[in-house]
């Protein structure tokens, strides 16, 4: 990006990089932690490439200071963490663990120090093994054990931590963990995972308050966002791709923003276990909603016989990341108007939690980590950012997923979306040429 033609943004505008607990922290038998269902899915032949597990991952739980020093070296404004639940309560219910909150606590306050904003998230898919033991997500009960987490997370750092996320991509977790089986707790349930749906929801509901009685200064919730491009204008494609926006877009958002579950009538057998009151729970006021981009769906007319109303054929024709997935930058501002039409004044500030891409990075002979096509794909992200508020939707952060290459899942170490580069057997810190790029982006948008 050329500095006459960079886009301007409003003043006070959140430039973060985000991690999650399990993906970066190691350390996973120290401080009193207790297994997360992560750590057992890890063990499942195949389940994760090369048969990785996340014991050391970044060695974040030992290394925050440096890893804080690059953050303030890249001037972020924000940055984006999650606390594991398995560190603040092992097992899940009990009190808390007043090791697992120290070390939150260490961090949280070197980012006060440099004057990066704490923005932290509850839940980011590490749910103690123990609670899943008696059914996770699938039990009522979970929630309220999270609301009890939440809690404990909030008497200790209610005065210092900026914004509050209560969940992370509760679609992803539902989709991925507990209706196809390929993320922990690797349950293939197909329509079966819906109470997970419901619960995390009202997990959700019931931690914004135990946040809001603790004097938190702000809560949201992020999702994982994707528009949904009819394969076609013929009515078919059309109808598929509606129902395919209503569960991956408005499923996990309806509910939160306008207190009602959108209509799953194209669904054969959605069941959700709603109580009295639950919708009301779940619709407390947010002070910002986040959203994960990576990229928009295609979606076509389902084939005979699928058990799901749409089919998701490959979509062809842009470039695409290490992992395929395609190079889309204007479907991130699509998706903010789509969000700031759709819900009107019912939606509150929005933030991009998530945004980046994965490439195979190395470090070249002279030091440096060239990945162009990171850059590419931030520099258009950013520019889709600044079209949208444009056009007049409130958006008041970008958060870049990742500041380190980190434990991606599924595919283990195999997939870099790092500003920084992370040698796994050194764990030496290589900053990319990406993080230069954002470091300036920042400089010139902060007017340092
Ligand atoms: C979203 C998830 O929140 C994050 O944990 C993951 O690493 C990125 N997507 C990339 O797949």
């Amino acid at each position: 990006m050329s500095v006459a033609d960079r886009p301007r943004f409003p003043e006070g505008f959140w430039w973060g990089a985000a991690t999650s607990a399990f993906q970066v922290e190691g350390a996973a038998a120290e401080g009193g932690r207790s297994p997360s269902i992560w750590d057992a899915f890890v063990r499942r032949p195949g389940a994760v490439a090369d048969g990785a597990t996340a014991e050391t991952a970044c060695d974040h739980y030992h290394r925050y200071a440096e890893d804080v020093a690059l953050m303030a070296e890249l001037g972020l404004s924000a940055y984006r963490f999650s606390t594991a639940w398995t560190r603040v309560q092992p097992g899940g219910s009990g009190p808390a663990n007043p090791e697992g909150l120290d070390f939150y606590e260490r961090l949280t306050d070197a980012l006060l120090e440099r004057g990066i904003a704490p923005v932290l998230t509850l839940f980011h898919w590490d749910l103690p093994q123990e609670l899943q033991e008696r059914g996770g997500w699938l039990e009522r009960d979970t929630a309220y054990r999270f609301a009890e987490y939440a809690g404990l997370v909030a008497d200790r750092l209610a005065d210092r931590v900026d914004m509050w996320i209560t969940l992370n991509e509760p679609f992803v977790h539902m989709i991925y963990g507990y209706a196809w089986g390929i993320h922990a707790p690797g349950l293939p349930l197909v329509y079966g995972a819906l109470p997970a749906a419901h619960h995390q929801l009202l997990a959700h509901g019931l931690a914004v308050a135990e946040l809001r009685a603790r004097g938190v200064r702000s809560v949201a919730i992020t999702n994982n966002c994707s528009p949904a491009w009819p394969a076609s204008r013929e009515p078919a494609d059309l109808a598929a791709a509606d129902a395919y926006d209503r569960l991956h877009n408005r499923l996990f958002t309806d509910p939160v923003l306008l207190g009602e579950y959108p209509d799953l009538s194209a669904f054969d057998s959605i069941e959700l276990p709603v109580q009295d009151g639950d919708l009301k729970v779940i619709s407390a006021p947010l002070d910002g909603l986040g959203l994960n981009y990576y990229r928009p769906t295609l979606v076509a007319a389902p084939s005979p016989g699928a058990g799901l109303p749409f089919d998701l054929p490959e979509m062809t024709g842009h470039p695409i990341t290490a992992f395929g997935w395609p190079i889309v930058p204007d479907g991130l501002r699509e998706l903010l108007e789509l969000f700031h039409h759709r819900y009107g004044g019912a939606l509150p500030p929005l933030y991009v939690t998530e945004n980046g891409a994965s490439f195979p990075d190395v470090v070249a002979d002279d030091g440096t980590v060239p990945d162009p096509s990171r850059i590419d794909f931030l520099d258009g992200h950013v520019r889709a950012v600044a079209a949208a508020i444009d056009a007049g939707v409130d958006v008041r952060g970008y958060f870049a997923w990742s500041l380190l290459d980190n434990f991606e899942w599924a595919e283990g170490y195999t997939q870099r979306f790092g500003l920084v580069h992370v040698d796994f057997e050194t764990q030496r810190r290589t900053p990319k040429d990406s993080f230069h790029w954002y470091r300036d982006l920042i400089a010139a948008q902060r007017g340092a």
